[in-house]
């Protein structure tokens, strides 16, 4: 069924439907089962309803939309119609009410300007350096044998290379102790369910860690200030940046999209690349093809160009399909500002509107045998990933799509690449369960045995690579 967008006016005196209610209880309605396993929850429901039906959290309404013909009309309309900002209203508390999508559509556009802008393409090589220079000191403390857990591993590496790229070098080599538990209780305060108003412990925390860091970004920019030949880093880039009328960015907006982007890329990278490593470990079969074409490319020397991480192709699709299996953010929110009709029903003005990418990314009309993990259907003579405009959807769509989905695949590439090419590694814990989190999702422990490889086994096979140079997403989404 395809999506209607129609004039607010019509959708209001639309006498089509509203999607037909799950079961639920008085007052909360499904609050519980939502909060306790909202995947388990919307696949249950949609077992009983299709792809397209209502749930209730408490006072709030909510169409959940699953076909991916409908997803055009949430990714496609503007923030005046679907709004991000008032369904992610936690950004506001963590950040500010005037930072990105919680401003004015016009103001959100500009910043979104800004943002994009520091994340094209060309730009990412400015970024590899820090992200190289990171992966090196870990894996030398990584030593030649041992064990590690992958998340809290992953974790470190993420957050230290969002600290050296979005930050600067300064800031890296002075992080503390204190940084890390304050940017935990930043991230703490992304509460969906409970009202931000409410005195809650951990919103309190949010509050506080946010001033606090605020400072601490302001003393690097301060210190930054006619500093000539300071490194490339995001804090540079946005000292330079040009805002609307060619002026400056504004110091509070600069304050916040630093911390913002250094939120937005570091959780979400920690589970997307812990998950893409248990995956690879888990198909040895994948997994040897990955290495073996890791060899032929990662030949001696520094890798200083993106050229050469980006021809990783075996890399970046066990990427894809481990995003498609576990992707970090599991729900996608917005607030119905008007109404709008999708799919047969309407959807009316004051509902929220929720996408679930791990739901929609295994439909069974989309990829062939959803829940297997097989990177070769993103090969050219299948090219699954094709079928639909909105099949991917780990890093949203549309208007609101993630600008970090290129830094964040290169940082990936750099830090799997480099350690599938120095270490042997093997799963302790094969099958780790998913943490149940109310925010960003991740696997829980998982355990790691990894012995340095050989110099034999690297220099095994140095035939060149001939798959590297047709990579199938050159088109896709980037
Ligand atoms: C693997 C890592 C990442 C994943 C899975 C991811 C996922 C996402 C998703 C799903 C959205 C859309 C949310 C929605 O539509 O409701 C999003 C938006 C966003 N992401 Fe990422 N992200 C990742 C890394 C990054 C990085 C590295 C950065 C920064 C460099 C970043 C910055 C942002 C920003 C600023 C937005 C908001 C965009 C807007 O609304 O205009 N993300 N991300």
């Amino acid at each position: 069924m395809t999506a209607t967008p129609i004039h607010a006016n019509a959708a209001e005196t639309s006498l089509l439907p509203p999607p037909p209610f799950v079961k639920g209880l008085p007052l909360i309605g499904n609050l519980l089962d939502f909060y306790r396993d909202r995947i388990g929850f919307l696949r249950k429901a949609q077992k009983e309803h299709g792809n397209t039906f209502a749930i209730q959290l408490g006072p709030r309404k909510i169409a959940v939309l699953l076909e991916p013909d409908d997803l055009e009309a949430v990714f496609m309309k503007n923030d005046l119609t679907l709004s991000v900002g008032q369904a992610y209203k936690f950004v506001g508390t963590m950040f500010s009410p005037d930072y990105l999508y919680m401003a004015d559509f016009e103001e959100y556009q500009e910043q979104r300007k800004v943002l994009l802008h520091a994340f094209k393409s060309e730009k990412l090589g400015n970024y590899l350096q820090a992200m190289q220079r990171e992966l090196k000191d870990w894996m030398q403390d990584l030593g030649e044998e041992g064990e590690f857990d992958v998340v809290p591993e992953m974790s470190k590496l993420a957050l230290h290379i969002a600290a050296r790229a979005f930050i600067g070098e300064d800031f890296r080599m002075a992080l503390n102790d204190q940084f890390l538990p304050l940017f935990k209780d930043l991230s703490d305060g992304a509460e969906l369910v409970f009202p931000l108003n409410w005195p809650l412990p951990h919103l309190i925390r949010c509050k506080a860690a946010r001033v606090k860091l605020g400072k601490m970004v302001k003393e690097v920019f301060d210190a930054r200030e006619g500093k000539e030949d300071a490194p490339y880093d995001f804090l540079q880039y946005l000292s330079e940046a040009r805002y609307r009328d060619d002026q400056p960015v504004p110091e509070e907006i600069r304050i916040n999209m630093v911390l913002g982007i250094t939120w937005g890329g570091y959780e979400t990278t920690t589970g997307t690349m812990s998950w893409a490593l248990i995956h690879l470990l888990q198909n040895p079969d994948f997994l040897r093809k990955t290495v073996k074409e890791i060899d032929q490319v990662l030949t001696s020397g520094d890798h200083k160009e993106l050229d050469t991480w980006r021809s990783l192709q075996h890399l970046l699709m066990a990427f894809w399909e481990s995003e498609r299996l576990e992707p970090v953010s599991d729900v996608l929110m917005r607030y119905n500002v008007q109404a709008y009709e999708t799919g047969g029903y309407r959807i009316p003005e004051g509902w929220y509107t929720i996408v679930s990418p791990s739901i929609t990314q295994r439909l069974p009309s989309l990829y062939t045998h959803p829940n297997a993990f097989d990177p070769s259907r993103y090969l050219d003579n299948r090219k699954e990933h094709k079928r639909h405009r909105f099949s991917q959807l780990a890093f949203g769509g549309g208007l609101h799509k993630c600008p970090g989905m290129n830094f964040a695949h290169t940082e990936m590439q750099v830090v799997i690449g480099s350690l599938l090419r120095e270490y042997e590694l093997e799963l302790i814990d094969p099958e780790p369960q998913k943490q149940k989190l109310a925010g960003i999702q991740r696997p829980g422990e998982c355990r790691v045995r990894y012995r340095k490889r050989t110099p034999e086994k690297l220099l095994a096979d140095k035939t060149p690579n001939k798959a590297a140079s047709a990579c199938p997403f050159h088109s896709h989404g980037s």
